[in-house]
């Protein structure tokens, strides 16, 4: 696979933060469930990376992208590490992103491999995710090992208005102390 994972520190964030709002734009307008509903108001990616800024800098978020030829920026995901003093061992995986060009070609399974990695250097040993029930997603994190813990019915709103169902998942990885 001719792409690069890597991790990225707010201010490549910043100095990137066009192309990750193009991503956020590629797969908000292509019908995925991650927090946004189409057609994206000018400018509501470009403030959604902004508010990730923070939480980079104080270390409490990480942020992983896959670069293609000459840098493209194909996907990204981020884990996000509980603060608090209970769940210092856990973390959340969010946006997890391919652009629609680029799917399929296990883009997806390295940015969740990454997550991993990034996880077990910082002792978070349970990993946790939600998803909409029968997106593609849910195939990606059976397929890298995660188990389903169960679905809550109108969880998130489509598109089209209706309330949707939401898959959680987690992943207890090996070495942890839960
Ligand atoms: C979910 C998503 C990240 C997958 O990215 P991807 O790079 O296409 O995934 P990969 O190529 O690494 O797929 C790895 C495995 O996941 C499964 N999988 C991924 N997409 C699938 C699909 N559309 N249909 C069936 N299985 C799929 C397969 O088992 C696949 O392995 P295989 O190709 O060897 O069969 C991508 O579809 C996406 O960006 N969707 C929109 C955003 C979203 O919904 N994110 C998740 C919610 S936060």
């Amino acid at each position: 696979m001719d792409v690069v994972i890597e991790r990225l520190g707010p201010d490549a964030v910043v100095r990137l933060a066009r192309p990750l709002a193009e991503l956020l734009e590629d797969a908000v307008d292509s019908g995925a469930s991650i927090g946004f509903l189409p057609p994206l108001a000018s400018g509501e990616a470009d403030a959604y990376w902004s508010t990730v800024l923070p939480a980079l800098r104080d270390g409490s978020r990480v942020l992983v992208v896959a670069r293609g030829a000459g840098g493209a920026l194909l996907g990204t995901a981020q884990l996000d590490l509980c603060t608090r003093p209970n769940g210092r061992h856990r973390a959340e995986v969010v946006k997890v992103i391919v652009h629609t060009k680029a799917r399929r070609r296990g883009i997806g399974r390295a940015l969740m491999l990454a997550l991993e990695d990034e996880a077990r250097r910082r002792g978070r040993s349970t990993l946790v995710l939600d998803t909409r029930r029968g997106d593609p997603a849910e195939r990606l994190y059976a397929a890298v090992g995660y188990t389903l813990a169960g679905v809550i019915p109108a969880y998130a709103r489509s598109a089209g208005g209706a309330l949707e169902p939401s898959a959680f998942y987690y992943k207890l990885l090996e070495g942890g102390t839960t």
